[in-house]
C-alpha cells in the first residue's frame, strides 16, 4: 500500500463507491427507545434537559409506543417515576406500581413491540440509592431479593425482557433464579453489566428524580478509569445467566465496547445516555453543531466499536431519518 500505486481517495470519490465500501451500517433494528412513565391521565411533562422527551402517563405512553412501532423500532425500555418513595423502594416491586401498570397497558394495546423494563431501586427509594441502606451504607446481599422481586413483578405484568441497572454483585443470578422458579425461563436478562459511575447521567436523574440524597454511587458503579474490571464484570454476568451485556455510557467508553466485543460472545448493547443526548441537543440549539449529522456520527461510532444495539434518546429521530433515506 504505497503511494502513488495505492490511492485511498479512489474509493471515496462519489456517494455510490462510498456506499459500497462502507463497513458499518445503522439500522432501525439496532434501536431501543427509553421512555419515562408517571401516573395520572393526560400527563406529558417535558423534561427540560432532554428536549423532545417527557414524563408520560400511560395513555400518552401507549401513543408513543405505537409511533415507535410504526417507525420500525423493535423495542422500548420503560423507566418509572413513582408517586411515593420509601427506604425499601416498595413501589419498585408493587403489583400496581407505575412500571407494572405501564407495561400491562402497553402490552394490551400495542402488539409486536418488545417492552423491556429497567430493574433498579433508585427512583423508588427516598435516599435515592440503588440498594438497601443501613447507616449510610448500601447493602449488597440484602438488596438482591428486592431486585429479583422487582424483575418478577415486571415479568408478571408482561415485560418481554428485564434490564437490571443497579450494579449490585450477584443480581443477575438472583433474578435468573427467581424468574425460572416462577415460570419465566423465557424472559431474557439484558444486564447493565458494565455501568460506570458517570456524570453523564445528570439529565436522567433530573428526569427520573433519582439523584442520591447523600453520597454518590461510587461504591457500586464502576470507576471510569478501569477497563480490565469491565471484562471481569461482563464475564461474571455471562456466568450468572445474562443474555445481553450492556456497556454504559457509550461515547466516552467506546474502547470498553470494543474490548467487551472481543471478549464476550453474547449480543452487546450500548447505552447512549441522557448527558450524551443533551450535549448534542444543547450544542445544536446554539447552532454550534449539526444535530442530524452528529447524531448519526455518534451512533455509527458506537456500532463501529462493536455494539449490536443502542439504547438512545435519538431512537425516534434516527428511525425517521432511516425511513426517508
Ligand atoms: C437507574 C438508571 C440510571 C440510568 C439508567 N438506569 C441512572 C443512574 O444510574 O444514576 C441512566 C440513564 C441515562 O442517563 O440516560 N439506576
Amino acid at each position: 500500500m504505497v503511494f502513488p500505486e495505492y490511492r485511498p481517495r479512489r474509493l471515496r470519490q462519489n456517494a455510490q463507491i462510498r456506499r459500497m465500501v462502507r463497513e458499518t451500517h445503522l439500522s432501525v433494528d439496532d434501536l431501543i427507545l427509553p421512555v419515562f412513565a408517571v401516573s395520572g391521565k393526560k400527563v406529558k411533562n417535558p423534561i427540560l434537559s432532554m428536549p423532545g422527551h417527557y414524563q408520560m402517563s400511560v395513555d400518552h405512553l401507549i401513543k408513543t409506543a405505537e409511533t415507535a412501532k410504526e417507525l420500525g423500532i423493535p423495542a422500548i425500555i420503560v423507566f418509572g417515576i413513582p408517586d411515593k418513595k420509601d427506604p425499601l423502594g416498595t413501589q419498585a416491586y408493587a403489583k400496581d406500581g407505575i412500571v407494572q401498570r405501564a407495561v400491562q397497558s402497553i402490552k394490551n394495546h400495542v402488539s409486536d413491540l418488545l417492552v423491556i423494563t429497567d430493574v433498579c431501586l433508585c427512583q423508588y427509594t427516598d435516599h435515592g440509592h440503588c440498594g438497601m441502606v443501613d447507616k449510610k451504607e448500601i447493602h449488597n446481599d440484602a438488596t438482591l431479593e428486592l431486585l429479583a422481586k422487582t424483575a418478577l413483578s415486571h415479568a408478571k405484568a408482561g415485560a418481554d425482557m428485564v434490564a437490571p441497572s443497579d450494579m449490585m454483585d450477584g443480581r443477575v443470578a438472583e433474578i435468573r433464579e427467581m424468574l425460572d422458579e416462577e415460570g419465566f425461563s423465557n424472559i431474557p436478562i439484558m444486564s447493565y453489566a458494565v455501568k460506570y459511575c458517570s456524570s453523564f447521567y445528570g439529565p436522567f436523574r433530573q428526569a427520573a428524580d433519582s439523584a442520591p440524597q447523600f453520597g454518590d454511587r461510587r461504591t457500586y458503579q464502576m470507576d471510569p478509569a478501569n477497563a480490565l474490571e469491565a471484562i471481569r464484570e461482563a464475564t461474571m454476568d455471562v456466568e450468572e445467566g445474562a443474555d445481553i451485556i450492556m456497556v454504559k455510557p457509550a461515547m466516552a467508553y467506546l474502547d470498553i465496547i470494543s474490548k467487551i466485543r472481543d471478549e464476550i460472545d453474547l449480543p452487546i448493547a450500548a447505552y447512549q445516555v441522557s448527558g450524551e443526548f443533551s450535549m448534542i441537543k444543547a450544542a445544536a440549539e446554539k447552532g454550534w453543531l449539526n444535530e442530524e449529522q452528529v447524531m448519526i456520527e455518534s451512533l455509527i461510532a458506537i456500532k463501529r466499536a462493536g455494539a449490536d444495539m443502542i439504547l438512545t434518546y435519538f431512537a425516534m429521530d434516527i428511525a425517521k431519518y432511516l425511513g426517508k433515506k
